[in-house]
């Protein structure tokens, strides 16, 4: 099928695309500079030229702490320009895959959020996001709003190059125990984009990322642990280290579809991630 990738120059982007390939499927990447998502009328005009079956829509703005001081920034991409996406998709009776996150909920449960849970966002990142959620599903019938979560993966700020990066000049890291979700490599949850813009009928919600969970600190023990690293993991407190965004406690995604789209445990996806940075 014919695909069209937006924000094809980021972490998750990039992954699509690679993976719309590998699968044989026609796919175009545009990156921001080549196609700028709050443009409705360039997207109209590369949809038209173009004429995908389907758009996966991974642009975004993804810095979750700029945007609280950066909130008009954040709904003019998040929001109006992933409406922008739907609607030009609509326009040409092509479907998109849009992509959310975890962060619109408010983590106060104890058990995975379903995707019928109540949304709560904490942030304006997660505002932003879920303004795009709405904004999708008015614009274009033909939706699947993909939540996901903790992304780490080639060609992107992340936590697992984060926490390489000090464990090579640190003997220690404090890292917070108290913030729990699903990691997840964007070389997995690639794969089910592409299988669902390939099933036009999944629409609505689906919750899809690394299955378990784990802390932040857990993660940053299992990169290290995986890598042969040898630096020391204390634990903390999100209280203890104050950012300018509130994040969820528990922000572990399940689903209560009848037939998820289930990706392998996060684990794998730290090993299979690590494998790529030892081959590059
Ligand atoms: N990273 C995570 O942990 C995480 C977790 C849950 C959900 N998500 C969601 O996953 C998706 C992909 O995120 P990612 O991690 O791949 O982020 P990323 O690496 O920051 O990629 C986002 C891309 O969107 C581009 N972009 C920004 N504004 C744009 C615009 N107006 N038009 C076109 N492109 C634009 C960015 O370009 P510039 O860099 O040039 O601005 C960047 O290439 C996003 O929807 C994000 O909300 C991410």
């Amino acid at each position: 099928m014919k695909l069209l990738v937006t924000g094809a120059g980021g972490m998750l982007g990039r992954a699509v695309v690679e993976a719309a390939q590998r699968l044989g499927h026609d796919v175009r990447g545009a990156t921001r500079a080549e196609l700028d998502i709050t443009d409705l009328g360039a997207l109209q005009q590369a949809i038209a030229r173009r004429r995908p079956d389907a758009i996966v829509n991974c642009a975004a703005y993804t810095d979750v702490d700029a945007a609280e001081s950066d909130r008009l920034a954040a709904f003019a991409i998040n929001g109006k320009g992933a409406g922008n996406v739907a609607a030009a998709a609509a326009h040409a009776g092509a479907a998109i895959v849009h992509v959310s996150t975890d962060y619109v909920f408010d983590g106060s449960k104890r058990e995975p959020w379903l995707e019928s849970d109540a949304v709560a966002p904490l942030g304006a990142y997660g505002a932003s996001k879920l303004a795009g959620e709405r904004a999708v599903a008015a614009a274009n019938p033909a939706h699947a709003i993909v939540r996901t979560a903790w992304l780490f993966g080639a060609g992107g700020k992340n936590f697992v190059d984060t926490m390489l990066a000090l464990g090579a000049e640190r003997e220690e890291v404090s890292v917070v125990t108290d913030q729990v979700g699903c990691p997840t490599w964007t070389g997995h949850l690639a794969g089910a984009l592409v299988e669902l813009a390939e099933r036009p009928g999944e629409t609505g919600v689906h919750h899809i990322a690394g299955a378990g969970s784990c802390s932040w600190n857990e993660l940053a023990l299992e990169v290290f642990d995986r890598a042969a690293v040898d630096c020391r993991v204390l634990p903390t407190t999100t209280a203890a280290f104050p950012r300018p965004a509130p994040r969820p406690a528990y922000s572990v995604l399940g689903s209560e579809r009848r037939d998820p789209l289930v990706l392998p445990p996060w684990q794998d996806g730290v090993a299979a991630y690590l494998a790529t940075r030892v081959s590059a």
